[in-house]
Order: structure tokens, then C-alpha cells, then sequence
């Protein structure tokens, strides 16, 4: 995607071709900084202070991750460390895991002598496969978009809600829940993002609204609790959401307060999709609502706000009373009888082990 015009992946290899460069996610919208990567505990602590972020880029990071420790140090001492550090850094997104596997049992085998050429050409492959996975979702969810398109006489805008941030910066390009939204922008689908806000980190805020107005797609931020009522008055014609891990019941575990939206969905009759990559998909899991471990995150980040002042100045202010404490969910499961149907690089599935099964039937 670009951004100011040039092209950009969320992740790449620093000119001498060892490094790795990133967005710092955490300095957007108000300013693009990238920032580079040297050591595996540089990667650790990008995933999980949230430089980087969405379930696909800290599945890449991680592989990156792993290429960085066996530049400095191919022992099994060196691969051990690495993956236990990295895999500590944030507890749900599946991803996370898929990546860390695939490096270690690509590693492990070899001399150390060979584990870094080997560790870099994985992580590329991983950076590579999101590409393409993204744009297929892209493809497979754009039909959705263009339905609504048709059914409206193409008169009016389609208006999709999303939450968190979904789009390119979550992935390695592209995005899961945006890249349907991209296609149809660019097939020349006159189509409106309601965009959450997304407290506490506020992702679509500044994330999701940041990457659209780049890519010229309209948009309008809404505070969390807005959707329902949209949806009441006919304002919303879908919902497409990303997930962090799905249940092989098809179960989705996704930033805190897609739940909610889903609910008020399903009041609406207002159809309520899920995209997601295949690497997401946790085939170990079959009860969502109870399996999947919920990140708990630091209560500053409920009692405190960024933000630009009038002034230009980024400052943080607390917005809670001295002494009340906050809790911080970062993540709701959405059961599978709330989601209308799952976007994937495959095809759409209905959310259920048997819908999936028929999309990887190689899981069994
Ligand atoms: O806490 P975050 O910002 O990493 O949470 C991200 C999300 O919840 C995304 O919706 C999810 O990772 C899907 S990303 C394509």
C-alpha cells in the first residue's frame, strides 16, 4: 500500500540485507517513523509494545525474529532462547505460534552454520504468503461488497463497519478485513468504511483511518458504541472484522468489543463476515468462548489517552480518577452462530468446523 504515494510493506530487510525495518505503529497517525530491528530482543519488544501489531505482521516479526537471533547467535541455546522469548510476547494471536513452528522445525535440523540463510529465506517466504493470501482474501470478500452494490441499484454508497485495525498495517500488505473494502474501491465501488474507534488503543482511530485516507477510501470514526445504533436505522450493510485466532468451530477471537458488534448484528439482521488467513486458524481449539487465552494488558492503558494537541504537541493524559482501578481485555470471542461467513484466501466458509474442513480438507 502507499503511503504519501510511495509504496510500502509493513515489514522488510534493511539495505545491508540482514536488518529489519518497520513501521512504528505506535507513532501513528501523526507521524510516520520507521524503525530498525537488530537483535531478536529489539523484535521481542516490538510485538509486544505494539511497534507492530495484528495477528499476520507479529506472525512475520516473529519469523524475522527468529532470523535476527540466528544472526547473532545459531546455537541451540540461541534457537531455544529466541523462541521462547518471542512466543512470551503476546498470548493470543495464533499466528504468533504457526510462525515460531514453522521456523523452529525448519532450524532445528540444520548446523548453525546454516540456520541463518535458512532463518532469512523462511521469514521472506512468510512475509511473501501473507502478500498473497491477503490479496486472495481481498478477492474472495470483494464479491460481498459488490452485492450490496447491485442490490442498492449502485445509487449509494455500501456501507461497511469495521473494528480495530484489520487493513495492511495488521498484516505484511493488504490486509484481512480491509482488502475486500480495497478491491472494491479500486473496482470503482463507491463504498464508506464506518470505522470504530477502538478504546483503549484506539487502532481504528488512528490506525484504520490513517490507512484508508491514505488509499482515498471514505471513511468516517465512530466511537465504539455507535454501531448499534447504526444498524438499527439501516446504516450499516455489512460488517467485516479480523481475528487474532479462530476455533476450528469457527469461533473468532478478535480486539475487545467485536462481540458486541456482532450482537447487535445479528438483532439487525445485518450480515456480520469475518476475514482471516488460514495461518489463523487454531485447528486445536473447539470451543472458542473457553480456550482461547485473552491477552490482559496494562491498566494504563484504559486510564490514560495520546493524542495531538491543538498546539502540534503529542501528549498523554489520564482521563480516570486518582485511585480507581481499570481492567484491560484486549480481546472478545465472537461464537460462531453470530458470524455469517468466514473470508478466507480459499473461498468464503460458513462458521463451522464442517464449513471450514471443506476449505482445508487437509486438516482432516
Ligand atoms: O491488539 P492488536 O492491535 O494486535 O489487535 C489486532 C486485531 O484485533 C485485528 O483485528 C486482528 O489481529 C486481525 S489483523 C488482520
Amino acid at each position: 500500500m502507499n503511503v504519501d504515494g510511495t509504496p510500502y510493506r509493513t515489514i522488510w530487510l534493511a539495505e545491508d540485507g540482514w536488518a529489519v525495518m518497520i513501521i512504528d505503529q505506535t507513532r501513528l497517525p501523526f507521524e510516520f517513523v520507521t524503525r530498525r530491528l537488530e537483535t531478536v530482543s529489539d523484535a521481542a519488544t516490538a510485538i509486544a509494545d505494539m511497534w507492530v501489531r495484528g495477528a499476520p505482521l507479529i506472525g512475520a516479526t516473529a519469523a524475522y525474529g527468529m532470523a535476527l537471533a540466528m544472526h547473532g547467535d545459531a546455537s541451540d541455546a540461541g534457537l531455544k532462547k529466541a523462541y521462547d522469548d518471542l512466543m512470551a510476547t503476546r498470548p493470543t494471536a495464533v499466528n504468533l505460534r504457526w510462525a515460531l513452528n514453522e521456523m523452529r522445525v525448519l532450524l532445528a535440523p540444520l548446523s548453525a552454520e546454516q540456520r541463518a540463510e535458512a532463518a532469512y529465506k523462511r521469514a521472506a517466504e512468510i512475509a511473501d504468503e501473507d502478500v498473497a493470501i491477503c490479496s486472495a482474501i481481498g478477492d474472495n470478500g470483494m464479491p460481498l461488497i459488490a452485492e450490496h452494490w447491485a442490490r442498492h441499484g449502485k445509487v449509494r454508497p455500501v456501507n461497511v463497519l469495521t473494528h480495530c485495525n484489520a487493513g495492511w498495517l495488521a498484516t505484511v500488505d493488504w490486509g484481512t478485513a480491509l482488502a475486500p473494502i480495497y478491491k472494491a474501491h479500486d473496482a470503482g465501488i463507491d463504498v464508506h468504511v464506518w470505522v470504530d474507534e477502538t478504546r483503549p488503543r484506539n487502532q481504528g482511530a488512528s490506525l484504520t483511518a490513517w490507512e484508508l485516507g491514505q488509499h482515498g477510501v471514505p471513511h468516517t470514526v465512530i466511537a465504539d458504541n455507535v454501531g448499534g445504533h447504526l444498524m438499527q436505522h439501516g446504516q450499516v450493510d455489512l460488517c467485516i472484522t479480523g481475528t487474532d485466532r479462530t476455533a476450528a468451530s469457527g469461533d473468532v477471537c478478535n480486539k475487545i468489543g467485536t462481540y458486541l458488534k456482532a450482537l447487535a448484528a445479528h438483532d439487525n439482521n445485518v450480515p456480520f463476515y469475518v476475514a482471516l488467513p488460514g495461518p489463523t486458524i487454531d485447528w486445536t481449539m473447539h470451543d472458542g468462548v473457553h480456550q482461547i487465552p485473552i491477552e490482559q494488558r496494562s491498566p494504563d492503558e484504559v486510564t490514560r489517552m495520546t493524542g495531538r494537541t491543538d498546539g502540534g504537541e503529542i501528549t498523554t493524559v489520564t482521563i480516570t480518577p486518582d485511585g480507581s482501578p481499570a481492567a484491560n481485555f484486549a480481546f472478545d470471542v465472537t461464537p460462531a452462530r453470530l458470524v455469517t461467513g468466514l473470508i478466507t484466501e480459499r473461498g468464503v466458509a460458513e462458521a463451522s468446523e464442517t464449513g471450514l474442513k471443506g476449505l482445508y480438507p487437509e486438516q482432516g
